[in-house]
């Protein structure tokens, strides 16, 4: 079964497996981290790396944001899709600069209390923008522990147990437990993947309970032929 010691596997893999993504460098700021984050939710990887580095280049800090017109930021935004996230983020780093000082805040709490961020969003800034370890749940995140930990093919709804279910395999030590967050998010984008998972090739397939219940199909209505 799954333990902290499945955990420090998985950051053992991201170390060795991981994408070299720009917003994932030590030298990257919170407000970038957000930026990225909001960007990410409905977009692609790939599409978002060359907008998310135009906007870094043209509004460094909250304040430059929040000091833009909503129609420039929307233009800046161009082809990411659902654009009102521009718009989010505008009243987000407007947020920032009147109630913090132009800082984003560094705990969870402070960072939902901020316009157009969700838990997801509050919880990957503190960790990957200040190294708060946090349990970070995205789509990814929820497959990989529905899988790992409960022999399910998919993850259904969100459920509150999902956060404690990841905190319960995240290491102890700090920093590791920074980067379990990011290397489970990155296990689910590349391996556990939706549909057929590349099990060959996953750092814990030994320990997951889905892989050695033999893959109990996804439950679900049946199947229409
Ligand atoms: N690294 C940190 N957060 C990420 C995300 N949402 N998508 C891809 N890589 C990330």
């Amino acid at each position: 079964t799954a333990t902290t010691d499945t955990g420090e596997a998985i950051v053992d893999w991201y170390a060795t497996a991981a994408r070299d993504l720009p917003w994932r460098r030590p030298d990257v700021d919170a407000w970038a981290v957000l930026v990225s984050e909001v960007m990410l939710q409905q977009t692609p990887v790939a599409r978002v790396e060359p907008v998310w580095r135009d906007w870094m280049a043209r509004w460094p800090t909250p304040a430059a944001l929040a000091a833009e017109t909503p129609a420039e930021v929307i233009r800046a935004w161009g082809k990411l899709g659902y654009p009102r996230r521009a718009l989010r983020l505008r009243e987000a780093a407007l947020a920032i600069v009147e109630r913090h000082g132009g800082v984003v805040p560094d705990d969870v709490p402070t960072l939902e209390a901020l316009p157009g961020i969700g838990t997801y969003t509050a919880r990957a800034v503190a960790c990957f923008g200040y190294g708060r370890p946090q349990p970070v749940v995205d789509t990814n995140v929820r497959r990989v522990v529905a899988r790992l930990v409960h022999a399910k093919a998919e993850a259904g709804t969100a459920r509150a147990a999902d956060l404690e279910d990841i905190a319960a395999l995240a290491p102890t030590d700090p920093e590791r437990a920074v980067r379990f967050s990011v290397a489970t998010m990155e296990l689910g984008a590349l391996v556990c993947v939706a549909g057929t998972p590349r099990c060959a090739v996953c750092p814990v397939r030994d320990s997951c309970a889905w892989r050695l219940a033999g893959y109990p199909a996804h439950e679900g209505p049946p199947r229409r032929v």
